[in-house]
């Protein structure tokens, strides 16, 4: 039997099997008759033709309100503890997307305070990660009319009453079954579940009435939103919807990208020359030589650089399959594909570098109640 994975808020262990995860959370699959529902409002996006965004909860119930009328704000979010890099951009992209279908309101809550509490930063490292992955998010091309980036440190004094509400119904005991905390867990990481509730209440508190919230997210966050559901009711607030991916694998292989290893990580920063270095290292699923190779051909289905190609820079279906076949048949080599992907990459950054630096000047008209970076 493979080892056990692990999923949590702040930590990613293990091979994750995530048709088992979504039964141990308890989430709804996104099956094919919920695609050709959202195949109604817009053309849907790869992420979602290819169970990259697969299993949700409520999404029908957020939908048959919107067909009434009923408009739903958008809320997702990003603890800024180091520099973006393309695992955070994906579920950003995907959350762009419904943004310009729905054409609704958009929450992006930055946890500085989080960070702090569950990481070796300081409060002053936290704020300037803040600023510099907020630009990154805007670079994507949100609706400056109808955005907010809320930094909890910043916007507090709005988001405290509602965390407070929350926090009431929430115990140790509950805390310590969802999150694993214990005797040694500093006191602010077990109330700040409550901080990553208040922006799916926020939009209800604002217009007094009940206003449905779809949170699309990655599935490690949804301990927090199991909680923030149950709580809800008792508040008078509805159950924010859920719509979650998979993680963004590393280039090394692994389940998940992570900035704990540099060089299988790649930055919305990073130079062309380093995308090349990075990239040429990744994990593949070819043999040990050429002629070996030749011969009995690689398999995608391991590889970093096929999956890279699969979450975000390969979106024509044909194309894609293609790469796989002539993998399979041996017809086509690591390193070609290594140079393809790193060509991609690039273009990909250098325009959205361009935009980065454009954010700088937008970013301030998007922040929740007008505070200053
Ligand atoms: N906790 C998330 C992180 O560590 C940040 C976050 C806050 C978030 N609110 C969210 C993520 C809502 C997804 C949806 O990155």
């Amino acid at each position: 039997m493979a080892e056990d994975f692990k999923v949590t808020p702040w930590e990613v262990t293990g091979a994750i099997d995530y048709d088992v995860l979504m039964k141990r959370f308890g989430t709804t699959p996104i099956d094919q008759a919920l695609l050709e529902r959202l195949a109604k409002y817009g053309k849907v996006h790869p992420m979602l033709r290819r169970g990259i965004f697969y299993t949700h909860r409520d999404l029908d119930w957020l939908l048959d309100r919107y067909d009434q009328g009923d408009r739903f704000v958008l809320y997702t979010g990003r603890g800024p503890s180091g520099n973006t890099h393309l695992g955070h951009l994906m579920p950003w992209i995907f959350n762009k997307w419904v943004q310009d279908i729905f054409k609704v309101d958009m929450l992006f809550q930055m946890t500085d305070d989080e960070k702090f509490l569950f990481k070796d930063l300081t409060l002053h490292d936290t704020r300037s990660m803040a600023y510099e992955n907020a630009l990154d998010f805007v670079a994507l091309g949100f609706d400056p009319d109808h955005t907010r980036i809320i930094v909890d440190t910043e916007n507090i004094k709005t988001l405290y009453p509602v965390a407070l509400r929350v926090a009431k119904k929430i115990t140790l005991s509950t805390a310590k079954a969802v999150f694993g905390f214990n005797g040694a867990s500093n006191i602010g990481s077990i109330f700040f579940t409550s901080m990553e509730a208040v922006p799916a209440f926020l939009p209800s508190e604002e217009a007094g009435r009940p206003v449905p919230v779809l949170i699309p997210a990655g599935i490690d966050q949804d301990p927090h939103f199991r909680v923030a559901r149950d709580v809800a009711p008792g508040l008078s607030y509805p159950k924010p919807c859920m719509l979650y991916c998979k993680m963004f694998p590393g280039l090394n292989g692994g389940d998940k990208m992570s900035s704990s290893d540099e060089n299988a990580t790649i930055y919305t920063t990073d130079t062309p020359k380093a995308v090349k270095k990075k990239v040429g290292r990744a994990f593949t699923g070819g043999c040990v030589s050429v002629e070996e190779q030749r011969q009995k051909g690689g398999n995608p289905e391991v590889c970093a650089v096929f999956k890279y190609n699969y979450y975000l820079f390969e979106y024509d279906d044909v194309k894609l399959n293609e790469l796989a076949d002539k993998c399979r048949r041996g017809e086509i080599l690591c390193g070609e594909c290594k140079v393809a992907l790193t060509q991609k990459i690039n273009v990909f950054l250098e325009a959205h570098q361009a935009k980065r630096e454009e954010a700088k000047e937008i970013v301030q008209k998007m922040t929740y109640g007008g505070f200053k970076w």
